[in-house]
């Protein structure tokens, strides 16, 4: 998403009263890896995760998703303080490793019994249950034989597909085939800093055709078992790239990090076709001849709506040494997850960041609606993560308050209200997240949640947050403290 550099200074104004349309979906998410622990209960085997863990150096403090939240066996707990909270939907993702232990042959229905009694719960709470197949947890056995950067994988991952919704069919109502394939192919095979910690750019394009490829058949495979009111997405993380400066070297910049993040994917899944520019850009690494005839229109396969996740937006210049790749905001890693872009500087937006050290910006959230609603008329969008880290703590009144969070979240629901008012069809958005969770290579250092965890024991706590939220959700209204800017 490239746009003229801007940067807006916090205004202090007259609050605002935004009213959401009646059917906006107002949801929490989560990950099956950050959150269900038991992780070799009922069958479950190994993913890429639970080996990248293992591996000295990978995870901060060697944390590991073994026990996590314990959401395996605290469910109901968690579904009930959902339901206490008033939120009408619950973003969560399934545990392939759980169901298809290996990722092949028949599903374990213990493994399904799991999302079975979950989801019976959601329902029974009037919360509509979105499920997504594939956050992460690829089983390591797949991982063994090649993983994402090879062909075969995408086969298997169609296979699961159906195995899920014949299973889930009748009660899930809303399907996303991928969590953020970019991370899953340039962060785990080109800068290695999430599992399965490859560090090779040929590797990582080739995870990104064929998670390409595996959301085409997936689709496909949902399609033939689903019921017609089915609905299926897909979720990207949207990189809203600025250009530094309108010096053509940054501009170049911007449009490259544009097509290495964003349209590698949208290209194909909304296009039916990959970008050109991208193929130009990456011509010294690969010829790109694992893109099979017939593959792009795998791919393109029509889909209910678009999930959007964002965070912070992206500001870049042209004028990295090649030596360098400058910090994205994602892990520190001698390699780069930018294949052929080596040159390009990664920058902060002016202002506040989070504890993960990203820019606080709502005005990105803004601009990466209104550009998508441009690019893809018709399709409608779903915020399917936004939210915070911050250094929360339990008050001696063993309260959690944390106003820097309500601030984000105030901001970029503010955003979210902009960009409907300006005519964006934006269905819903899902706080990131219910709870403080397992946080990829950032083990439990950092807390996303709505609802604190106090991983010895155990225990919930809602923070500010999560009751501000609540009333945001169960009224539809948001008030804002200061007039939102744009
Ligand atoms: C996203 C992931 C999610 C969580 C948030 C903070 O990239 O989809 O699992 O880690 O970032």
């Amino acid at each position: 998403m490239v746009t003229a550099v801007r940067h807006v200074a916090p205004q202090a104004g007259t609050p605002e009263t935004l009213a959401f349309p009646p059917l906006f979906l107002w949801g929490t998410a989560t990950a099956a890896y950050q959150i269900e622990g038991a992780a070799a209960v009922d069958g479950r085997t190994p993913s890429i995760w639970d080996t990248y863990c293992r591996t000295p150096g990978r995870v901060r403090n060697g944390d590991t998703g073994d026990v996590a939240t314990d959401h395996y066996h605290r469910w109901r707990e968690d579904v009930a303080m959902m339901a206490d909270l008033g939120v009408g939907a619950y973003r969560f993702s399934l545990a392939w490793p759980r169901i298809q232990p290996t990722g092949r042959g028949p599903s374990v229905q213990k493994g399904l019994d799991f999302y079975r009694r979950l989801t019976d719960e959601l329902l029974e709470k009037n919360i509509k249950p979105v499920a997504t197949l594939y956050h992460w947890d690829l089983p390591q056995e797949l991982e063994d034989a090649g993983g994402w950067p090879e062909r075969v994988t995408a086969d298997r991952f169609a296979e699961y597909a159906s195995l899920a919704a014949e299973a889930l069919g009748d009660r899930v109502h809303t399907w996303t085939t991928l969590n953020e394939p970019w991370c899953s192919s340039f962060l785990g095979y080109g800068s290695g800093v999430h599992a399965p910690g490859r560090t090779d750019p040929v590797a990582a394009l080739r995870a990104a055709h064929h998670l390409n490829l595996g959301h085409g058949k997936a689709v496909q495979a949902l399609r033939a078992s689903l019921p017609s009111r089915a609905q299926i997405s897909v979720t990207l993380n949207f990189h809203h790239v600025r250009p530094l400066s309108e010096q053509a070297q940054d501009v170049d910049a911007a449009r490259r990090i544009d097509a290495l993040a964003n349209r590698v994917f949208t290209g194909p899944m909304l296009k039916g076709a990959y970008p050109d520019d991208l193929f130009q850009d990456t011509a010294r690494l690969t010829d790109w001849s694992f893109v099979r005839d017939g593959d792009v229109q795998e791919i393109h396969q029509p889909l209910d709506f678009l999930g959007v996740n964002y965070y912070s937006p992206t500001l870049v210049s042209g004028d990295a040494p090649e030596s360098s790749h400058g910090s994205d905001g994602h892990g520190n890693s001698a390699h780069s997850p930018w294949p052929g872009a080596k040159d390009v500087a990664f920058h902060l937006t002016p202002g506040p960041t989070t504890a993960m050290g990203w820019s606080v910006d709502p005005t990105g959230l803004n601009e990466l609606l209104l550009r998508l609603d441009a690019d893809f008329p018709g399709l409608p969008l779903m915020i399917t993560e936004n939210g915070a880290a911050f250094d929360d703590y339990v008050n001696p009144q063993g309260e959690v308050n944390d106003p820097d969070r309500i601030a984000y979240l105030e901001g970029h629901l503010a955003a979210v209200h902009r960009a409907i008012a300006a005519g964006v069809d934006v269905r819903g958005y899902f706080l990131w997240s219910l709870l403080d969770n397992f946080e990829w290579g950032y083990g439990y250092s950092r807390r996303f949640g709505a609802v604190y965890v106090d991983y010895p024991t155990g225990k919930r706590i809602p923070k500010a947050s999560a009751h501000w939220y609540g009333k945001v959700a169960r009224s539809g209204v948001l008030h804002t403290s200061t007039e939102s800017v744009d």
